[in-house]
């Protein structure tokens, strides 16, 4: 414990061995392990080092500084950055040999124009295969390839990827994307245009359309041990983060006693209360007030009341628990306590949300 009564358990151990059973379970000759948004909140540096170890060879962010950072910290691995904004000077990224995925004409223009001579820009060629999201439109792509083709003759570009993301919707949506995405793959080499390594599944498809794994895979989630398919349930994933507080007071209070904003809660007897300090400004999820499990000294409860700012109650019954004992959000089901899975089910929304939120007043204590 650092002293403070907050606290992120990071094991980056875990993330090594969950990237080992990716790797298995991918059987592709690259894989790379996303750390954008802090590392899916468990520390970008620590999750990229641990990535490694694991077994990884590339690493993914969404924003360019997210990848500087990655080489600031003295990581050298290949890193793909894919998400920058139309004035951005991409001179920083192009000299830090970061890879950067392009999706439009404009943006392949904006990252040329940084080039030097003798040094090609390392591109990755994004396709909107289906998901609606960013990269280019298959009406787009005659017009890009000829441009990119141009610039590879200028030796101006190298063509490193060709991706697409996937939507996840089912199995079949997913297949269908990548037959999409073989058609922009077939009509780039038409123009010359031939990547070294071709990428489609994230965690979702990794899991569950081996079809799709091609030269590489970019997974999030699941390196972090958050199982985002039935398959990952039984793989051996195990998670990377531990959120705690110490119950910082205990008190003794009487039937009929509103808790919190609003008063959502009213205790039923007279009973023991419980304060834990972490609240939405930490990125624990409003929207689980009165459902999110904690577990207190190997007891089960959930929040009573309303999260508020910086504080949660958590009606103990007649159980007592001391102050200064470690209220556990989520973190390792095999060890009794609750899954950021059921925080996300409590507050209707996404794992990845409930991990990527926790915020900065959260000390990430690195586990050795
Ligand atoms: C382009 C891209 N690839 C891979 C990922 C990783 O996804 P997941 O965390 O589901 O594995 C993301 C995450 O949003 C992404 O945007």
């Amino acid at each position: 414990m650092s002293g403070a009564m907050r606290e992120a358990l990071i094991r980056p151990g875990a993330i090594s061995a969950n990237v080992e059973i990716l790797r298995k379970i991918s059987g592709t000759p690259h894989m790379l392990i996303v750390v954008k948004a802090g590392g899916y909140g468990h520390g970008a540096v620590t999750a990229a080092r641990a990535a490694l170890a694991g077994g990884a060879d590339w690493l993914g962010t969404a924003d360019i500084h997210e990848a500087l950072e990655l080489r600031e910290a003295g990581i050298s691995a290949p890193v793909l950055a894919w998400l920058f904004g139309p004035g951005e000077d991409l001179t920083g990224a192009y000299e830090a040999g970061i890879d950067l995925g392009v999706s439009s004409i404009a943006q392949l223009e904006q990252l040329l124009s940084v080039v030097s001579a003798g040094k090609p820009a390392r591109i990755h060629v994004k396709i909107d295969s289906g998901l609606g999201r960013n990269g280019l439109d298959p009406r787009d792509w005659d017009d890009f390839f000829v441009r990119l083709a141009l610039a590879q003759q200028a030796n101006e570009a190298r063509t490193i990827g060709i991706f697409t993301h996937l939507s996840g919707t089912s199995i079949a949506a997913d297949a269908s994307q990548g037959q999409v995405y073989d058609q922009a793959v077939a009509l780039a080499a038409e123009h010359g245009v031939v990547p070294e390594i071709r990428h489609v599944a994230s965690s979702i498809g990794t899991s569950d359309s081996p079809a799709l794994a091609h030269d590489m895979v970019r997974v999030g989630a699941a390196a972090y041990g958050v199982p985002v398919t039935e398959r990952y349930e039984s793989v051996g994933l195990r998670p990377a983060m531990r959120l705690s507080a110490q119950v910082i007071l205990v008190k003794r209070v009487a039937a009929g006693l509103g808790i919190g904003y609003g008063h959502t809660y009213r205790t039923e007897n007279e009973t023991n209360l419980a304060l834990v300090p972490l609240g939405y400004a930490d990125g624990i999820a409003r929207h689980a007030s009165s459902a999110g499990p904690v577990v207190i000294e190997g007891n089960r409860f959930s929040v009573s009341g309303r999260i508020s700012m910086d504080q949660f109650s958590v009606d103990l019954g007649q159980a007592t628990a001391k102050e200064g004992q470690w209220c556990v959000l989520w973190g390792d089901p095999r060890d009794g306590e609750p899954s950021a899975t059921e925080w996300a089910q409590a507050a209707g929304t996404i794992a990845y949300e409930i991990v990527t939120r926790v915020g900065p007043r959260v000390p990430r204590v690195i586990a050795l």
